[in-house]
C-alpha cells in the first residue's frame, strides 16, 4: 500500500490567506496543514508516500517537509500539478509512483481525529476495486454525497442543492490499479475540473465500491469557517491530550 497527499490548487476560496501562500502551508493551530494528512498516512502504516503540490510556492513544501524525517520516514517523494484542473488530475500525476499497487488518497486539507489504519487494512484485504469513507455531516451540499442502500453505494452526486443523504464522501479515498484508466476515460465537469466523483462512480457502476463510516470529528479546511473549526478541533484534542502549545505566563506580559 503506498500514499499519495493531493495539495495542488489554488485555494482560491480562502481568499487574501492564499495570495502569497499555499492553503496547505497554512497553521492549524500548532502546525502547518499538510502535516496532518502526512502524520494520518504515516500513523496508518504506509511509509512510501508522495505529495503533489502546485501554484507558486512548491518549493515551500520541500524547505519544510524536507524527506519526511520528522514523520518517521526515510524518503518523501514529490509532483508538481500546473494549474487546478481537479483532483483527478492531480492523481492522474501519481500513476509513475503506484506502479500497479493500491493507493490510499488523502486530500491535503482533510483532518481527522482518530488513525484511519482499520480502513485501510479492510481495504489490503479487498481484492479489488476501491474504497471510500464516509461522514454524516449537517451540510452535505458542499460536499460529494452518497445515496446508500443498506450497505451498498448507489451512487454519489458532487455538491447537490437537494443532498440524497446526510452521508458525504471524505477526502480518503482507496484504490487499485484501474483508477488511472478510469480517469483516462473523464470529460472536464461544468466547473472544468476533473472530478473525483466521477471517478468513484465508475467504481460504483461497476460494483467495485465499498464504503466504511468515519468515526471521530473529521472537517476539511479550505473555508475561512472551516479554517477555524479545524484549529478548534485540533486544539481540543491537544489539550485532551495534555498537551499545552503556548506557555501560560505569556499571555499575562505587557
Ligand atoms: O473534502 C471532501 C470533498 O473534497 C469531497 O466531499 C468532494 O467530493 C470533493 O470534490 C472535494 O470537494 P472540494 O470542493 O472541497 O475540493 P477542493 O477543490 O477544495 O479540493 C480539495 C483538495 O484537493 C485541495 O486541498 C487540494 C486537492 N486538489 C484540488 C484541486 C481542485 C488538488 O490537488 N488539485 C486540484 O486541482
Amino acid at each position: 500500500m503506498k500514499g499519495v497527499i493531493l495539495a495542488g490548487g489554488l485555494g482560491k476560496r480562502l481568499g487574501v490567506l492564499t495570495r502569497i501562500t499555499n492553503k496547505h502551508l497554512l497553521p492549524i493551530y500548532d502546525r502547518p496543514m499538510i502535516y496532518y494528512p502526512l502524520k494520518t498516512l504515516v500513523e496508518a502504516g504506509i511509509s512510501e508516500i508522495l505529495l503533489v503540490t502546485g501554484g507558486n510556492n512548491a518549493g515551500d513544501f520541500l524547505r519544510l517537509l524536507g524527506n519526511g524525517e520528522e514523520f518517521g520516514l526515510k524518503h518523501l517523494n514529490y509532483t508538481y500539478q500546473r494549474g487546478e484542473g481537479g483532483i483527478a488530475e492531480a492523481l492522474s500525476l501519481t500513476e509513475h509512483f503506484a506502479a500497479g499497487d493500491q493507493i490510499t488518497v488523502m486530500l491535503g486539507d482533510n483532518i481527522v481525529e482518530q488513525s484511519i489504519k482499520r480502513y485501510v487494512d479492510h481495504f489490503v484485504q479487498q481484492d479489488k476495486g476501491a474504497k471510500i469513507l464516509l461522514k454524516a455531516v449537517e451540510d452535505p451540499w458542499r460536499f460529494g454525497v452518497a445515496e446508500l442502500n443498506g450497505p451498498h453505494i448507489v451512487g454519489i452526486e458532487e455538491k447537490p442543492k437537494t443532498p440524497k443523504s446526510s452521508y458525504i464522501v471524505t477526502g480518503i479515498y482507496m484504490y487499485d490499479s484501474q483508477v488511472f484508466d478510469i480517469i483516462r476515460t473523464l470529460k472536464p465537469s461544468g466547473r472544468g475540473e476533473m472530478e473525483i466523483t466521477d471517478v468513484n462512480n465508475a467504481y460504483i457502476r461497476q460494483r467495485q465500491m465499498t464504503y466504511d463510516t468515519l468515526e471521530g470529528w473529521w472537517t476539511d479546511a479550505g473555508l475561512p469557517e472551516t479554517l477555524y473549526r479545524a484549529a478548534t478541533l485540533v486544539r481540543t484534542r491537544t489539550m485532551q491530550q495534555g498537551g499545552v502549545s503556548v506557555p501560560e505566563p505569556l499571555w499575562c506580559e505587557r
